[in-house]
């Protein structure tokens, strides 16, 4: 009896290791113990929103690549019946794609276009700017909150970035994850027209980083209402801010909200 138990933790712990040498496209590297055997499906599956992105999305390999990221917090719900609300629809490629990897969720989408041709018994959308407050309050009194995963794929400029994370951030589920992509477009060098000042105070860049720099961290947006960032100072667990050197700039940040307040 003990020697199957101990055999079980040491499965476990020789999983963390294939999966760490494990990319997100190949399959796990050849087993190398007997106790890898009993491990090899959850590598296997890790890789596979990377796999459904494909060219539909530039979440994927194809483009930015955040699907590694965030299959690596998103994998738990899996099997889930979770809230996924994105903003930004343009194809469907997303929609499509989170609907693939979660089979129980319901997904909720924005877009200042009309995009219902993309809707189906789990995918819903809704028509909304995302930077004017009474059009996201609208989204919220027809679908409601409580979403698990809120990403904001928009139009990428400051003032739409900010205030879709100051005024969304209160209908994240406490331990959901609110995600801001392309943050890049705080870099107006390489992507102009998003909206940086000359000095690039008012970048979500420079917003994130000074969040991350204060002690204690603290949201300043001239883009927020004081409620706002006072909300997000009091629930935020914590920012992870991704950067990719992979041709294209791939910067995004995932904010966790906190259990409990
Ligand atoms: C990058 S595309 C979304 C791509 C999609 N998420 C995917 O990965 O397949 C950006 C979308 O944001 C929408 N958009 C642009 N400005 C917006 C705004 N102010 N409010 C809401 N949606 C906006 C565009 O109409 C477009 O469909």
């Amino acid at each position: 009896m003990q020697i199957s138990v101990g055999i079980s933790i040491a499965a476990i712990l020789v999983s963390s290791v294939v999966a760490a040498e494990t990319d997100s496209e190949s399959q796990p590297k050849k087993s190398r113990s007997a106790a890898s055997h009993a491990v090899q499906v959850r590598p296997a599956r890790l890789g596979e929103l990377t796999r459904l992105a494909g060219v539909r999305t530039d979440k994927g390999s194809f483009g930015h690549n955040y699907t590694e990221v965030y299959e690596r917090f998103l994998f738990q719900w899996k099997d889930a019946p979770i809230r996924i609300c994105e903003i930004g629809v343009e194809k469907g490629g997303s929609l499509a794609m989170w609907a693939d990897y979660f089979p129980k969720a319901k997904i909720f989408a924005i877009d200042i276009e009309d995009k219902a041709s993309m809707q189906n018994a789990r995918t819903k959308t809704f028509i909304a700017d995302q930077s004017k407050r009474d059009q996201l309050q609208s989204f919220i009194q027809n679908f409601g909150g409580n979403f698990d995963v809120l990403i904001d794929d928009g139009g990428h400029t400051m003032d739409q970035q900010q205030i879709s994370l100051g005024y969304l951030f209160r209908f994240v589920k406490p331990g959901g994850y609110y995600i801001v992509e392309d943050i890049h477009t705080s870099l107006p060098q390489f992507y102009p027209g998003y909206g940086v000042e000359p000095d690039g105070g008012n970048s979500t860049l420079t917003m994130i980083e000074r969040y991350i720099r204060g002690a204690p961290p603290k949201f300043e947006s001239k883009y927020m209402l004081p409620e706002e960032m006072q909300y997000l100072n009091e629930n935020v667990e914590f920012a992870d801010l991704n950067f990719r050197n992979n041709s294209v700039h791939s910067i995004m940040c995932i904010f966790k909200k906190k259990q409990q307040h």
